[in-house]
C-alpha cells in the first residue's frame, strides 16, 4: 500500500496524520469528525480551543462549507492554491466539526498548493483540519523530522514531502466584517492582498480578535451554571461521567465513561442542543481540570462570564 493510501485509511479511522504544505507541516484530522478534531487539540496540548484552519482540494470544495462574497472570490482566484487563509461565514449545512470554528460563526479555509497536500486532499475527499504540527507554544515544523521530534507517538503517520518551500504560516484574512482585516501576517504579503482588496482594516487585539468577543460569540442564549451538584426541573443539564444528577428538563452527557476527548468532541454541539427557550439555565457538572479538561473548562468559563 502506498503512503497516501495508508494516510487516507488512518484519517478515515479518526487518526492524526501530519502532511506537508507549502508553508509548514500541518497536523491533519478529518475535519468532519468531532472526535478526531478533539484529538488534535489534545495532541498539540493547546490550552484552549483556538479555531483551526480547514484545508480543501479546490475552491469549489471550500464553497460547500462557507459563504463566498465577490471579494472572497477575487481573493481565491488570485491566491489559491496558495498560502492565504480566508475566514468566512460558515454555511448552516456545513459538515465541518463545530470545534474547528471554536464557537464562532466563521470558518478558516484554504487550498494549499503543495502537491502532496493536494494529492492527499483529493484522495481523502473530505476537508482536513490542520493546525501547524507542533506542540502548543513551539515553533511550526518545516520538516518531517521536526514533526516527529515534537509530536512523537501522538501522530500516526508523517507524510514526508521534504522541507516546506515557504516555511512561514499562511496569511489569515478575516472577511466577516465590514472591511477585510488581517488577523495574522503570513506568507502572502499585505501589499499583494491590498492590490485586490484595497486598504485592510487593522485586526482588533491579536489573532483571535479579543477573548471577550470570542466568549460572547460563543455563549448560548441561556445562562450557564457551572460546578452544578444538582439540577432544577426548569434547567437543562450537561453531565459528564456516571452519577449524573436526576430531575432535569432535558439532559445530555458529554461522556458517560468520563473520557475527556469524547467530551471535547461533543461540547459545542451539546451546548447548542440544550440551549432551548423557556428554560432558566444550563447546569453543568464539574469537569476535571486535567488534559483536555483544562480547555473545556476554559471555554465554559468564557461562556459563563458576565455578558457586556
Ligand atoms: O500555514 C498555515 O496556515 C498552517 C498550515 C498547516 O496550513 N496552519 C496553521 O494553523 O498555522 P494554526 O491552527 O496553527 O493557525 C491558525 C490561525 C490561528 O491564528 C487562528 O486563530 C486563525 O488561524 N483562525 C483560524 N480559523 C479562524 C476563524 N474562524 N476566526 C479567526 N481566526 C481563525
Ligand atoms: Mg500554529
Amino acid at each position: 500500500m502506498d503512503q497516501l493510501d495508508e494516510a487516507v485509511r488512518l484519517l478515515a479511522a479518526g487518526a492524526l496524520v501530519a502532511f506537508p504544505t507549502e508553508t509548514v507541516y500541518g497536523l491533519g484530522a478529518d475535519a468532519t469528525d468531532d472526535r478526531a478534531v478533539a484529538r488534535l487539540f489534545e495532541a498539540k496540548g493547546r490550552p484552549r480551543f483556538n479555531p483551526l484552519i480547514t484545508h480543501y482540494a479546490s475552491t469549489e470544495a471550500t464553497a460547500t462549507q462557507v459563504h463566498f462574497s465577490p471579494l472572497a472570490e477575487s481573493l481565491a482566484a488570485a491566491f489559491w492554491p496558495g498560502p492565504l487563509t480566508l475566514v468566512l461565514p460558515r454555511r448552516a449545512e456545513s459538515r465541518v466539526s463545530l470545534l474547528c470554528s471554536a464557537g464562532l460563526d466563521s470558518l478558516g479555509v484554504r487550498v494549499p498548493r503543495h502537491p502532496l497536500a493536494l494529492a492527499l486532499l483529493r484522495r481523502f475527499g473530505r476537508p482536513l483540519a490542520g493546525p501547524s504540527a507542533n506542540p502548543s507554544g513551539r515553533l511550526s515544523p518545516t520538516t518531517a523530522e521536526a514533526v516527529r521530534e515534537g509530536l512523537g507517538e501522538r501522530v500516526a503517520l508523517v507524510l514526508d514531502g521534504g522541507p516546506c518551500p515557504v516555511g512561514l504560516e499562511s496569511t489569515v484574512l478575516d472577511l466577516t466584517g465590514e472591511r477585510p482585516a488581517l488577523l495574522r501576517p503570513g506568507a502572502v504579503t499585505r501589499e499583494a492582498i491590498e492590490r485586490v482588496t484595497g486598504p485592510l482594516a487593522e485586526a482588533q487585539a491579536g489573532p483571535l480578535k479579543s477573548p471577550g468577543q470570542l466568549a460572547s460569540h460563543y455563549a448560548p442564549g441561556l445562562p450557564l451554571r457551572l460546578q452544578a451538584k444538582s439540577v432544577g426541573e426548569r434547567e437543562a443539564l450537561l453531565a459528564f461521567g456516571k452519577d449524573a444528577p436526576a430531575g432535569a428538563a432535558l439532559s445530555l452527557n458529554l461522556s458517560p465513561l468520563g473520557d475527556l476527548v469524547e467530551a471535547a468532541a461533543n461540547l459545542f454541539a451539546y451546548l447548542r442542543r440544550l440551549d432551548r427557550p423557556g428554560l432558566d439555565a444550563i447546569a453543568i457538572v464539574p469537569i476535571p481540570e486535567e488534559g483536555l479538561g483544562e480547555a473545556i473548562n476554559d471555554r465554559l468559563r468564557r461562556a459563563a462570564a458576565p455578558r457586556g
